[in-house]
């Protein structure tokens, strides 16, 4: 075992062992957590995505929905859809996969998920409970970075936290998340002057940016946390990461692989945030399976 390494796989297996247990109670209860997933078109990339959060929610013991649409259909067709979701009491949460023909409107779709099923924490009223503080889902990368962080007894409190992204799924609520923790945040991005200035400052360096091995040694601080939400392919075609892995790893104290880093994590926080639906409704009883 590297010591360096943070291992999203090993740590998203724990908690997904935890979610499953509640999941079981639940069922016990004659309550299943159930995940209803929209994807439109045939984009490989996003039915990889998809057949991997729906093969983990039934690994976890959820009742999985896949509604899969044509490019071509309309937007009102997709709100229909969302709106059948939203009666029906057996899903207890609703996912989108992004992104959507240019035709449709993200934010209008965004918009008609009941955001008490938002398992993606997209909704304008998740985001902005977040943002102050009050009970929300999540977004599910940063979710899942946060619990990384604590997993591995990483410092958070009084650290500087320097974040390359500005995304409303990252780089945004990562900053949110972490001020919140009482962290010293700085948002970093593609008009940045002086990247490896500020990245230098960082304690913890959070790297969402989307070029294969961007960050070099020489962007990071002795002793710097790393985590690389990337998910590229080198020159090779082999998986990457934003971060330059080999280069950057002796310099730092933790770091993330890619893949087996955040994105294990990712999926893992849409599991979570689907059970603390569900119990949140089985538990007040506002919808019972049958
Ligand atoms: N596309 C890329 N990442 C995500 C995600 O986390 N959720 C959804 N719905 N679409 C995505």
């Amino acid at each position: 075992m590297d010591e360096k390494l943070i291992d999203g796989r090993a740590i998203g297996n724990i908690i997904r062992e935890e979610i499953k247990e509640r999941v079981q109670n639940l069922k016990n209860k004659g309550c299943t957590p159930g995940l209803a997933v929209i994807i439109v078109g045939d984009d490989p990339a996003s039915h990889t995505y998809v057949k991997n959060k729906q093969k983990s929610s039934v690994e976890a013991g959820m009742k999985s929905e896949l509604i899969q649409l044509a490019a071509t259909v309309s937007e009102q067709e997709i709100l229909e859809r969302i709106a059948q979701l939203n009666d029906d009491d057996t899903i207890h949460g609703i996912l989108v996969q992004l992104p959507l023909p240019k035709h449709i409107d993200e934010n209008r779709v965004i918009l008609a998920i009941d955001s008490a099923k938002d398992v993606d924490g997209f909704h304008p009223v998740n985001v902005g409970k977040m943002i102050i503080g009050q009970n929300a889902y999540l977004s599910c990368t940063p979710y899942g970075i946060i619990k990384l962080l604590e997993r591995t007894n990483t410092q958070i409190k009084g650290k500087h936290a320097v974040i390359i992204g500005r995304s409303n799924i990252v780089g945004k609520p990562m900053g949110q998340l972490l001020l919140q923790r009482d962290a010293t945040v700085t948002y970093c991005h593609s008009r940045t002057k002086d990247l490896a200035h500020h990245t230098k400052q960082a304690d913890i360096l959070i790297v969402a940016i989307g070029m294969a091995k961007f960050i070099k040694a020489d962007h990071v601080k002795e002793g710097a946390v790393v985590i690389d939400v990337g998910m590229n392919r080198d020159e090779n075609g082999k998986l990457c990461g934003d971060v330059d892995f080999d280069d950057v790893k002796e310099k730092s104290s933790l770091i993330t692989p890619v893949p087996g880093g955040v994105g294990p994590m990712t999926i893992t926080m849409l599991l979570k945030n689907t059970l603390l639906s569900a119990e949140r409704v089985c538990v007040s009883g506002k919808h019972e399976d049958k």
